[in-house]
Formats: structure tokens, C-alpha cells, sequence
């Protein structure tokens, strides 16, 4: 599991730095035969947990960061094969 942190008041572009990694990551994981997910879900226990205190010391969550982004790799129990481009949904100028 990554969980892809950025600075509190990192700027405009700080979640968008975070997408960009996270993106890489899933094409280097797939690169390399790995399934992965990426899942906003995993910093819901970081932010309304009654152990957030107790998880981010546990993950060495650093100060004056907070979630961004987060990523699950691994191997994948079965494949899905990738979804058909739908070029109606494309606007070429
Ligand atoms: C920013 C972002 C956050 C997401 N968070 C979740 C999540 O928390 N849980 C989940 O099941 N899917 C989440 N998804 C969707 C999955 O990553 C995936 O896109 C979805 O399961 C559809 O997969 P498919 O296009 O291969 O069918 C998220 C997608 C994005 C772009």
C-alpha cells in the first residue's frame, strides 16, 4: 500500500504532484505484471479514525504532511482486460 502524503499547504498543485506519482507508479507496477488499485478510501482511517494519532506514529506519518493519494499494489488474484478507448468522449481541435 502507498500512501502518497503532501505538505499542508503545499500549494495548488500538491495533489496533482501526487496523481502524477501515483500514475507513474501504476505504469511501472503494471510494467513489471503487478495489479493495482488506486483507492482514495485508505486515508479515511487518517483523517476521522479515533487512532489517527496511534496510526500516522505507527506509518512514521511526518508533521505537516497529509494525505494525498493512495495506491495498492500487488499480485492480482485475475486480470481485467483494459477498457476500449471511447473516442465519442474525445474532442480533437
Ligand atoms: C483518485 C481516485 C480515487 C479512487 N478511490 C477508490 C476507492 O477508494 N475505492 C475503490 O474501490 N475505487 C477507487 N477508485 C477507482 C478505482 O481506482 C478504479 O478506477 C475503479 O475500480 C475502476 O476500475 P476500472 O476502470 O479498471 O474498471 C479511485 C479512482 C481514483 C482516480
Amino acid at each position: 500500500m502507498f500512501l502518497i502524503l503532501k505538505k499542508i499547504d503545499g500549494g495548488s498543485y500538491a495533489t496533482n504532484d501526487c496523481g502524477v506519482f501515483q500514475q507513474n507508479t501504476v505504469l511501472a507496477a503494471t510494467s513489471l505484471g503487478l495489479g493495482n488499485v488506486i483507492v482514495g478510501m485508505v486515508g479515511t482511517p487518517f483523517a476521522q479514525s479515533e487512532k489517527v494519532a496511534e496510526l500516522k506514529a505507527k506509518f512514521k506519518w511526518p508533521e505537516g504532511y497529509e494525505f494525498g493519494m493512495g495506491l495498492l499494489v500487488g499480485h492480482a488474484v485475475k486480470g481485467v482486460a483494459p477498457h476500449e478507448v471511447d473516442e465519442s468522449k474525445l474532442t480533437v481541435i
